[in-house]
C-alpha cells in the first residue's frame, strides 16, 4: 500500500476505533473534543504501526487531529475564513507535490555546496543536469560561475518549477524543464547532480549506470549508494556537514 493510502486508512480506522471505544467506555468524552481527538490520534498511530507505516508517521498520526482541531479553533477565534485552509493546502501541494510518491521532499543546496560542486566540474565546457532542481538556485550560481557550460534543471513540483523557470530566464546557459527526471535520458550530460533522499538512490544508480557515458560524473548530495564505493567524497565544510558523493562511470 502507498504511504498516503496507509495514512488515510490509519486515520479513518483510528477514528472508528476511537469513537467505538469512547461510546462503550465513557460517552461523556465526546463533550471534550480535544481529548477525544487525542484518543483518535493514539488509535490511528497504532493502526499505522500495525499496517507497517514508517515510524515517523506515528508522530503525525498522534498529532494530526488534535492539531487540526486546535488550529481550527484558533482560526475561528481570530475570525479567519476557513477558505484560507484550503488555499494553504493547495499552496503546500503545489510546492511539495507528490512527496508521498517520490519520497523526495524539497530542501535546497546551500552556497557552500554550489562552490564545492563548481570545483568538481571539468575544466573544459560541459553539460550539467540537476535532477529535481527545486527553485533552480544552485544552477543559477553555477551558470554565473561557468558561462562556458550549459546547465539543465528538471522539476516536477509546479510552484518550485515556475519559480526556477522565471528566475532563470536571464541566464542564457540555463534551461529549466518541467517533468519527471526518471523520464529524462542522462547520456547527453557530463555531470549529473542529485540531492534526493536515501529511497531513490538504488534506482538512480541503476539508471545512471545504464544511461551515463563512460568518464562522466554523478554527484549525490548527502546520500551515498549502499554497497558502491564512491570515487571521491567531498566534505563541503558547511554547518550541516554536507558530503558530496562522486561516482564516475
Ligand atoms: C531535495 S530537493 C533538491 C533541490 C535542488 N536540486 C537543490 O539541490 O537545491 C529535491 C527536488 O526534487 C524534486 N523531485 C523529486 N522527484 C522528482 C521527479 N521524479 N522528477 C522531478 N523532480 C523531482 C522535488 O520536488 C524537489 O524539488
Amino acid at each position: 500500500m502507498s504511504p498516503l493510502r496507509t495514512a488515510l486508512v490509519a486515520q479513518l480506522l483510528g477514528g472508528a476505533i476511537a469513537a467505538s471505544l469512547i461510546q462503550i467506555a465513557y460517552p461523556r468524552l465526546f463533550a471534550a473534543p480535544l481529548i477525544a481527538a487525542a484518543v483518535q490520534g493514539l488509535c490511528a498511530a497504532l493502526v499505522s504501526d500495525k499496517l507497517g507505516g514508517a515510524k515517523w508517521w506515528l508522530i503525525i498520526h498522534l498529532g494530526f487531529l488534535p492539531a487540526a482541531l486546535s488550529v481550527g479553533r484558533l482560526g475561528s477565534g481570530l475570525g479567519i475564513d476557513p477558505a484560507w485552509y484550503f488555499v494553504c493546502f493547495v499552496a503546500l501541494l503545489l510546492i511539495f507535490w507528490r512527496t508521498d510518491k517520490s519520497q523526495v521532499p524539497l530542501y535546497l543546496s546551500n552556497a557552500a555546496t554550489a562552490s564545492a560542486l563548481a570545483a568538481l566540474l571539468p575544466e573544459a565546457a560541459c553539460r550539467v543536469v540537476d535532477l529535481g532542481c527545486g527553485d533552480g538556485g544552485l544552477l543559477r550560481k553555477l551558470a554565473a560561475r561557468r558561462p562556458d557550460c550549459s546547465f539543465v534543471g528538471i522539476e516536477h513540483a509546479p510552484l518550485p518549477w515556475l519559480w526556477a523557470r522565471l528566475a532563470s530566464l536571464r541566464w542564457p546557459n540555463l534551461t529549466i524543464r518541467y517533468g519527471d527526471f526518471w523520464r529524462l535520458r542522462l547520456d547527453p550530460f557530463d555531470v549529473v547532480y542529485a540531492f534526493l533522499s536515501p529511497v531513490p538512490m538504488p534506482h538512480l544508480i541503476a539508471k545512471a549506470r545504464s544511461e551515463m557515458r563512460s568518464g562522466t560524473l554523478l554527484v549525490s548530495n548527502s546520500f551515498a549508494v549502499p554497497g558502491i564505493k564512491p570515487e571521491l567524497s567531498v566534505a563541503v565544510g558547511d554547518r550541516r556537514d554536507t558530503i558530496l558523493y562522486c561516482y564516475r562511470w
